[in-house]
């Protein structure tokens, strides 16, 4: 299990939080202390025991979690901010959110965010079409706004009577804007519902995530309001891990060649898509399905050029292509 020393969360702390502006962290024998200068200039101090900081998420049977990403969701669940997660696709972004919900036994509110998602779309909707149709047919609702104010992710998970995890997945999907028009909500944990005069106040705050693939920027506002982490593709030695508890039972021979020839595939340069970690778990079940031996993945033979089943890796001709062409060179060359 992991437990860190009092130094590794102080210098967590530390890092993380040097990052932001105006911050400053103090670390006492018994806690830490976080500094920051409110807008109205007066200094704020936020205190954390060492017990407070106890590691509550540690990974779970499904998922590998990685020390720096354990006290990344142990730090923001801590100070109660939104925990900003980026990495390249299929890192796990989305499944830890899932799986950290799982792990504190908290239900999960998920919020997929696609190009044309607005702010709004996660606090309500006015439905005024079925609002007009009602009216037309004599319908008796109609004379209650309420009948038309059609909940988002947000209120929902506002709403609840437990503490909730609340995910909201690829902010980045959306226009720059969208980041922004959350940041009061977010911040407070509230917002008003013009038309019905009501303001929903979340009972209990909410554990936010929000994941980003990395397309766009993010508004500065908006960063300094999370706690970040950047998952980096996993090493080797992780990815045995991830794999593992994906398929236990995978031969550890065939598992090492097949990581040996995926960590080739990532390092060919000038790939459009690089497989990830998703990509992996595909090839590795049409490995095992089909039987294929581990010697088959680096066949010195002439005749097979790229692995089998390479069409789970690589995703486009170019790439293929390309990753041809340096086989092909480097057997020349030898
Ligand atoms: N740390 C991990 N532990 C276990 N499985 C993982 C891990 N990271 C990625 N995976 C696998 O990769 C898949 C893609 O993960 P996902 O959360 O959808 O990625 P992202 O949201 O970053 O694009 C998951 O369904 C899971 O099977
Ligand atoms: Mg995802």
């Amino acid at each position: 299990m992991f437990n860190p020393s009092r130094d590794q969360v102080r210098q967590f702390f530390f890092e993380a939080w040097r990052k932001q502006r105006d911050r400053e962290v103090l670390a006492g024998p018994d806690n830490v202390a976080v500094g920051a200068r409110a807008s109205t200039g007066n200094r704020r101090i936020m205190r954390f025991s060492f017990q407070d900081i106890v590691m509550r998420f540690h990974g779970s049977a499904n998922y590998i979690s990685t020390d720096d990403l354990t006290l990344a969701v142990n730090a923001a669940v801590t100070l109660q901010r939104p925990l900003l997660i980026k990495g390249e696709p299929g890192t796990g972004k989305t499944m830890l959110a899932e799986e950290v919900a799982k792990a504190l036994k908290l239900p999960i509110f998920e919020w997929h965010i696609k190009s044309t998602t607005k702010a709004q779309q996660g606090l309500y909707e006015y439905d005024a079409v079925s609002r007009l149709r009602d009216s037309q047919l004599g319908d008796p609702r109609v004379h209650d706004i309420n009948n038309y104010i059609v909940k988002g992710t947000l209120w929902e998970a506002f709403n609840a009577d437990e503490p909730v995890v609340l995910l909201i997945d690829e902010v980045d999907k959306a226009d720059i804007e969208f980041p922004n028009d959350l940041l009061r909500e977010l911040d407070r944990m509230e917002f008003y519902v013009y038309e019905t005069h009501e303001l929903v106040k979340a009972k209990h705050r909410p554990i936010v995530f929000i994941t980003s693939n990395n397309e766009k920027e993010l508004p500065d506002a908006f960063l300094r309001r999370c706690f970040f982490h950047y998952i980096r593709f996993p090493d080797k030695e992780t990815m045995e891990r991830i794999v593992n508890v994906h398929f236990p039972g995978i031969k550890k021979h065939l598992l090492r060649e097949a990581l040996e020839v995926f960590f080739e595939v990532r390092e060919v340069p000038g790939l459009k898509k690089k497989p990830s970690t998703s990509e992996l778990l595909d090839w590795l079940k049409l490995l095992l399905a089909d039987d294929i031996p581990p010697e088959a993945l680096r066949s010195k033979d002439q005749k097979t050029i790229i692995p089998p089943l390479h069409g789970a890796l690589l995703k486009n001709e170019q790439d293929v292509h390309l990753f041809e062409r340096l086989i092909f060179m480097s057997r020349h060359n030898r």
